[in-house]
């Protein structure tokens, strides 16, 4: 039996997934699975890859649009190939946060209030009047994203109508709808939920201490960018209320095989979920990694359960 690996991709997260591509192939390799490395440059080619090597199994490491958003999960189905992690519209979901939002409300878990622009609604001579509009919605400081991009590439933090007005024209430039939610302060944290079906298990709670302001992009991915402490140092009652609701969040979007669930804990009140990543970083030092290694999984051994519970 054969594993392909696909990485790269073409989305904004195409660095980060060659590293967690690197990452996944040598430890596969060294698990002894026959790996067929296919790193994804355009459509095309990887079809063209796809056909003509008909792999038995798909390790998808990529990360964002065209890997984590449905659509190579898609492609697989029509190609009859099965692979790791969610399906197309758990996927899809995750990947638009808002609309990922209305599920976990649903589920009883804590979002934060916001507000969309669609891409298409936007346009620089109504920003004055989409300003205002938020102004009249928000107090600052007000967190700008792009609804359907990973990494937070494209993320503002606005303390003021300046800020404001680039973290919007900044969003924008992304391919995707413009989400606006109110900034919570408090710690970061995340949790690594590992399993399919009935069996699904939190992983400890990391809590992200990052260098810069907030948890960035240069914070993510720089060596020494942020420092993850396990178990987070929060209360018992928000770390039960985070592993709970990470559970509760991977099944309200019928997320399979693996997720990694993002929240804040504010200083006071329940903790106030970001968002559902299907495909989180796997490279050696990602997140997901390093909470599998602090219940005893090395991560050779990490991607061999996973690819274990994608095949059961
Ligand atoms: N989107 C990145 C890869 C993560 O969540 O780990
Ligand atoms: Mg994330």
């Amino acid at each position: 039996e054969n594993i392909a690996v696909i990485y790269g991709g073409i989305s904004n997260e195409r660095d980060v997934s060659l590293r967690s591509g690197k990452g996944v192939i040598k430890a596969l390799q060294n698990k002894g699975y026959q790996v067929i490395p296919m790193e994804y440059q355009c459509h095309k080619t990887l079809l063209k890859e796809l056909l003509d090597k008909k792999p038995d199994f798909v390790y998808i490491a990529l990360h964002g649009r065209y890997g984590e958003d449905g659509r190579i999960q898609s492609l697989l189905e029509l190609l009859d190939i099965p692979y790791v992690g969610s399906g197309v519209l758990a996927s899809a979901l995750a990947m638009n946060k808002s609309l990922a939002k209305k599920h976990f409300e649903f589920a009883g878990i804590r979002v934060a209030k916001e507000k969309v622009y669609r891409k298409r609604d936007f346009s620089e001579d109504r920003l004055v009047e989409i300003v205002n509009e938020i102004e009249s919605t928000f107090n600052y400081p007000v967190v700008i994203k792009p609804n359907e991009e990973g990494s937070t590439i494209g993320l503002t933090i606005a303390n003021n109508r300046n800020s404001l007005l680039e973290g919007l024209q900044l969003a924008v430039t992304c391919a995707s709808d413009i989400l606006l939610e109110e900034y919570i302060k408090g710690v970061e944290i995340t949790v690594a939920v590992l399993g399919s079906d009935q069996y699904i298990e939190a992983l400890p709670v990391i809590e992200i201490v990052p260098k810069n302001d907030y948890y960035d992009y240069e914070s993510k991915y720089a060596p020494g960018g942020s420092e993850h402490i396990i178990p987070a140092r929060i209360d018992e009652s928000a770390t039960d209320t985070a592993k709970k609701w990470a559970v509760a969040a991977h099944k309200a979007l019928g997320c399979e095989t693996y997720s990694r669930v993002d929240f804040i804990i504010p200083e006071t009140g329940d903790p106030v979920i970001l968002e559902v990543n299907t495909l989180p970083g796997m490279t050696e030092t990602s997140l997901f990694p390093d909470a599998a290694r602090s219940v005893g999984l090395p991560y050779e051994d990490m991607l061999e359960k996973i690819v274990q519970i994608a095949q059961k």
